[in-house]
């Protein structure tokens, strides 16, 4: 790979196109912002109207209490998504279906006050969207689901549990034999789980839940487990049982939600750090979903016929990501500068944007009877908004997510869309401190950028890690 290029050395249309043409991708740039233009308008989701094409994707922060409640630090986070001027709010964050199904013991999870937590979580939110003078009716507002599976680690440490044998991670995360399997029965008891949650959200006046399907967590590994017996694995249909029975279920239970589904819509293999920490692969007999046979390169066959069926099961809304933040964080979150336990850069982060815009550009024009979300386009940085425009404008997805943008400067989409233009010292600039950070068990948040996290005692351990002293 020839080494990655800065995005802030790409200031000119010429120069990033020049890039882009020397790693052989072709991007949409529109040159100018236009007032009330594509990224202004409204659209349909179920028969909702939802107010502009800026989406907020969820973002955990490890911050919640050891019972699964949200903090002060939650609320904050919940809150400037509010205030962001984006009219979709994806989740707001990974809630945990159970306890024993959080990724860090400091998730959110159901627990005896989630019908409270959740109503509060929401009206923060709302009432923040309102103080900036927004309308409400216009917002979508969805809560993400999970059971974090392979990583769960509820009070610590990890506590896989896993939907198949995987020779690489079931070594990664030290599972030696086939007691970490949920078994059908477990899966069809965690199937109520999520019913009970949906419907805890349904009364606390959530528009959605995301039945979550994406970054390895259980609803995507059980998408690949290809050979795992009995009802929820094999073929394709097998490996979709889960989600589609799971989203059956939550229909009928809670019938006012609308349903989405946050799915890798591709993966790869796992890589791990080779020589002088280059990123390389770690192959071995397993195919990920929406992989090549090799593991190596794409094939959406599989994703497009789960597309299809999660259409015909009632879903209206899919957001699509890609690998996992635990496995090929370069695949999942394009980043110029690793997180600490990451790699070197395997390829320009351009071309991981450029394959998840593509791959949902792909989804976007072929499958019309559901709205798609984008992600991934943090790393494009003061290029996001003209990227945005022409990706709206041209069809190839429905609405832009934004992910860690939102915690440098949750204000982007509001001074897009009014004109103002960027505040250029906010803009992300992917140091991925807000995956390190919780990698060492400190709250996530943006250090470098947000003077709120800036100030906290945790930016000064968070540098000392950075530096190897600790
Ligand atoms: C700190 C952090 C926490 C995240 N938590 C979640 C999560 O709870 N659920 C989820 O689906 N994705 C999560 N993601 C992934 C983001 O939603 C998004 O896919 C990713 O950051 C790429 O988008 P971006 O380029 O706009 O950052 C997280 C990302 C970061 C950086």
């Amino acid at each position: 790979m020839s080494r990655a290029v800065k995005m802030t050395r790409l200031g000119t249309r010429e120069k990033l196109e020049a890039r882009l043409a020397e790693l052989g991708l072709s991007l949409p740039i529109d040159d100018e912002i236009e007032e009330e233009g594509p990224l202004s308008h409204a659209f349909d989701v179920g028969g909702r109207s939802v107010g502009n094409r800026f989406a907020v994707l969820p973002m955990e922060g490890w911050d919640a209490s050891p019972d699964g409640r949200p903090t002060d630090l939650v609320k904050r986070r919940w809150s400037r998504f509010g205030e962001s001027g984006a009219k979709l709010v994806w989740g707001g964050e990974a809630y945990a279906v159970q306890p024993e199904a959080r990724a860090n013991p400091q998730q959110l999870c159901a627990n005896p006050r989630s019908a409270e937590d959740l109503a509060s979580l929401r009206k923060t939110l709302v009432l923040a969207h309102k103080a900036k003078g927004d309308r409400t009716e216009d917002l979508l507002l969805g809560l993400q689901l999970t059971h974090s599976g392979r990583f769960s680690r509820p009070h610590g440490e990890l506590l896989p549990r896993t939907a198949f044998r995987h020779s690489v991670l079931d070594r990664r995360v030290g599972v030696e034999d086939d007691r970490a399997m949920l078994t059908d029965d477990e899966l069809d008891g965690l199937i109520g789980d999520y019913v009970r949650m949906a419907k805890l959200t349904e009364a606390a006046g959530f528009d959605f839940v995301d039945v979550k399907a994406c970054h390895g967590y259980l609803g995507h590994e059980l998408l690949s487990a290809r050979t795992r017996s009995g009802s929820y694995g094999g073929d394709l249909e097998g490996r979709s049982r889960f989600l589609l029975r799971t989203i059956e279920a939550v229909r009928s239970e809670a019938p006012a939600l609308q349903i989405g589904v946050r799915l890798s819509v591709f993966d790869r293999h796992p890589f791990i750090p080779g020589e002088d920490r280059l990123g390389v692969p770690e192959t071995s007999s397993h195919q990920p979903f929406g992989a090549s046979d090799d593991g190596l390169g794409l094939d959406l066959a599989e994703s497009h016929q789960l597309v299809e069926w999660l259409a015909a099961t009632g879903v209206t809304l899919v957001c699509t990501t890609a690998g996992s933040p635990y496995y090929n964080p370069h695949i999942q979150r394009p980043a110029f500068y690793p997180p600490s336990d990451g790699y070197r850069l395997p390829e320009d982060p351009l071309v991981g944007v450029v394959r998840q815009i593509d791959a949902t550009a792909e989804l976007t024009k072929r499958h019309q009877g559901i709205k798609f979300v984008g992600s991934a386009y943090t790393y494009l940085q003061e290029w996001l908004p003209n990227v945005a425009q022409a990706i709206i404008r041209a069809g190839r997805a429905d609405s832009i997510g934004l992910g860690r943008m939102m915690l440098s400067y949750p204000e982007l989409p509001r001074d897009v869309l009014t004109g103002r233009g960027l505040e250029r010292p906010l803009v992300c600039r992917t140091f991925s401190d807000c995956t390190t950070a919780p990698r060492n068990g400190l709250v996530s948040g943006c250090y470098p950028i947000d003077s709120f996290y800036k100030r906290r005692p945790e930016a000064e351990r968070l540098a000392e890690i950075k530096k190897g002293l600790v």
